[in-house]
């Protein structure tokens, strides 16, 4: 039976990827874009296009009733931005606060706005997508500021979720896509959006509630804090 899944920043990358991998195997996907008249590729799937801007809290709210109570399974928070910060005197007030709303505080905002469709799900299931930049134990680069930080708050907010959502049989996780070959990760980066995506689908698919609050790497093993 299919799942209802739905998808944050689903325009391009790995958004777009979940989006049609999740649409091509039967599930029930509302994918988001900030204009969905114009969501390109998106378009051309089996699926459900809702408008989101993750930037701005009132676009957050809308969601709630967009949802109408409709049951979902599965929230992916995938939405991100990228940011040039590489050293202290690229850190702005301005900027770090862009990265953290779109990185760190939409993750959780989208969840406070579906939960109670989330609650009328069978899977409860939130997966944001972070990074291995957020991990303060393995930061021996420094630079990446904002974007560094702004997953470290990510991991931090789910883990909060995770334990006052868990009682309720939430599963809340956060999980490192790999060096992906988008827009984000650059022509360089050794993997493709559909493998990262193929990876991460696997891991979902197996995810039980003994895994809420966990930080995980794509191949489903435990990234350190
Ligand atoms: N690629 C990597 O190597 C890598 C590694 C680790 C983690 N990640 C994480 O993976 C996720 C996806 O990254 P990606 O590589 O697919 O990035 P991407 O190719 O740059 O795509 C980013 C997506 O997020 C959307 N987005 C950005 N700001 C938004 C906003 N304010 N409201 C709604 N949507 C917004 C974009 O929509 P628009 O088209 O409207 O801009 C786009 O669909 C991000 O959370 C990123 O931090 C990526």
């Amino acid at each position: 039976m299919a799942s209802t899944f739905l998808v944050t920043g689903a325009t391009r990358g790995l958004g777009l990827e979940f989006a049609r991998q999740l649409s091509q195997r039967g599930e029930d996907v509302l994918a988001t874009a900030r204009d969905p008249k114009n969501a390109g590729e998106l378009t051309t799937f089996r699926l459900a296009i809702g408008g989101l801007d993750v930037s701005d809290p009132i676009s957050i709210e809308g969601l709630t009733e967009a949802m109408a109570d409709r049951p979902l399974d599965v929230l992916i928070n995938n939405a991100g931005v990228g940011s040039h910060t590489k050293s202290i005197a690229d850190c702005t007030a301005d900027e770090l606060q862009r990265v953290f709303m779109v990185n760190s505080v939409a993750p959780l905002l989208v969840a406070k706005a579906v939960l109670p469709s989330l609650r009328l799900g069978k899977r409860k299931l939130i997966v944001s997508v972070s990074s291995q930049l957020a991990s303060i134990t393995n930061n021996n680069g420094g630079s990446s500021y904002a974007y560094r930080a702004s997953k470290t708050a990510l991991n931090q907010l789910n883990r909060s979720l995770a334990n006052e959502l868990g009682p309720e049989g939430f599963t809340c996780v956060v999980v490192h896509p790999g060096w992906v070959r988008t827009d984000m990760g650059g022509p360089g980066a050794p993997i493709l959006p559909a493998d990262s995506v193929k990876m991460l689908l696997k891991l979902i698919d197996g995810l039980t509630p003994s895994d809420n609050g966990k930080f995980f790497n794509n191949d489903g093993t435990i990234l350190p804090w």
